[in-house]
């Protein structure tokens, strides 16, 4: 199988494998183990025993949520990708069905080793069945390892971890300890977290953390400093997520699409290429105008406005979208 070329094949290639492997599970089934997980995840309480107990558990998250995370996660990776080294080898905590993985391979062909630390058998299951479909090599051969992440957990050298929508299940002292031993071991840090004020500010913490174990910021922020989002505004940003049938009848919806939200972290191990600034807000368009939210290098926040009279720059601000990098530098997706 040839491997795909943009995200968006990433995207459809995980379609694919979900459809061959859930069709035959029953959405009557599925519909109430997708609404008692939508409950558990919204409870902003850390689960005091694992949420994905069952086979239909499983194949519920890989249903109803696993697109979204892969949609999240794979958009990160795609603004990570030339501000950090490429990945040989990484390593996914908590990585549930395998979205990362597939992100991580759809984004850079140089990995060639997955391996996946997971706590929940019936996740681990399903994603090795689902992995079975992906045209990557290095998702086929991911390594699917029965760990329960603790404190003393120590995690294997990697160039490239992932922590996505795991640090909300995790106490936070369990939380900061993994994000140190992560900052030990990996050459690059990424945490993914949703896009709620919970969220952002335990990524904010992770992203304190990585810097004072010595890493460097190389996305969402343009700089090292204090993120200037404070008060009632929290930093995150959206991926576009196409809903299958499957999809739209687990969650009784009818719209095409949905916007994941989603706070994130991109830390480095050396020098790290920062924006020179990031959109962090929808841009503002009215006649001859558009303004853009920017967390600028020297950080700080403002809204820049970009008058159409800027030719040039106006034209660049018209395709500029939420989440990317201002002004223009080279092309990151
Ligand atoms: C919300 S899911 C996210 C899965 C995946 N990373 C994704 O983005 O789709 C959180 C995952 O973390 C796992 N998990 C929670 N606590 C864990 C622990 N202490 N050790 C290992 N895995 C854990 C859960 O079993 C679950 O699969």
């Amino acid at each position: 199988m040839p491997a795909p070329e943009t995200d968006t094949d990433t995207a459809a290639a995980l379609d694919r494998a979900l459809h061959e492997v859930l069709d035959p599970v029953p959405a009557g089934r599925l519909a109430p183990v997708v609404d008692r997980l939508i409950r558990d995840y919204r409870s902003g309480t850390v689960p005091s025993s694992p949420i994905l107990r069952t086979a239909d558990d499983a194949a519920a998250y890989a249903a109803y949520r696993m697109p979204a995370t892969h949609a999240a996660v794979a958009d990160v990776l795609a603004r990570a990708a030339g501000r950090v080294p490429e990945p040989a080898e990484m390593v996914d905590l908590g990585g549930g069905t395998g979205a990362a993985v597939w992100a991580a391979a759809g984004v850079w062909p140089s990995l060639h080793r997955a391996t996946v630390l997971e706590a929940a058998a019936p996740a681990r299951a399903l994603g090795r069945r689902l992995a079975e479909h992906a045209p990557w090599p290095a998702v086929r051969t991911a390594g699917w390892e029965s760990a329960v992440l603790g404190p003393g957990t120590a995690l294997p050298e990697s160039d490239l971890l992932t922590a996505c929508y795991l640090l909300g299940e995790l106490a936070e002292p369990l939380r900061d300890a993994l994000v140190d031993a992560a900052a030990r071991t990996a050459r690059v840090v990424v945490v993914v977290e949703p896009g709620t004020p919970a969220g952002y500010a335990r990524v904010l913490a992770a992203r304190s953390r990585l810097l004072a174990a010595g890493l460097r910021v190389a996305a969402p922020c343009p700089h090292d400093g204090a993120c200037p989002v404070t008060g009632d505004d929290w930093c995150h940003f959206a991926a576009r997520v196409n809903r299958s049938s499957r999809h739209r009848t687990l969650k009784a919806g009818s719209l095409g699409h949905e916007d994941e939200k989603f706070s994130y972290v991109v830390a480095v191990r050396g020098e790290a290429e920062q924006a020179p600034g990031r959109v962090v807000r929808h841009p503002q368009t009215r006649k001859g105008l558009v303004t853009l939210r920017v967390c600028s290098a020297d950080g700080t926040l403002r809204d820049t406005p970009v008058p159409r009279s800027r030719k040039e720059l106006y034209r660049a601000a018209r395709d500029t979208a939420w989440g990317d990098p201002w002004p223009p530098a080279a092309p990151e997706r």
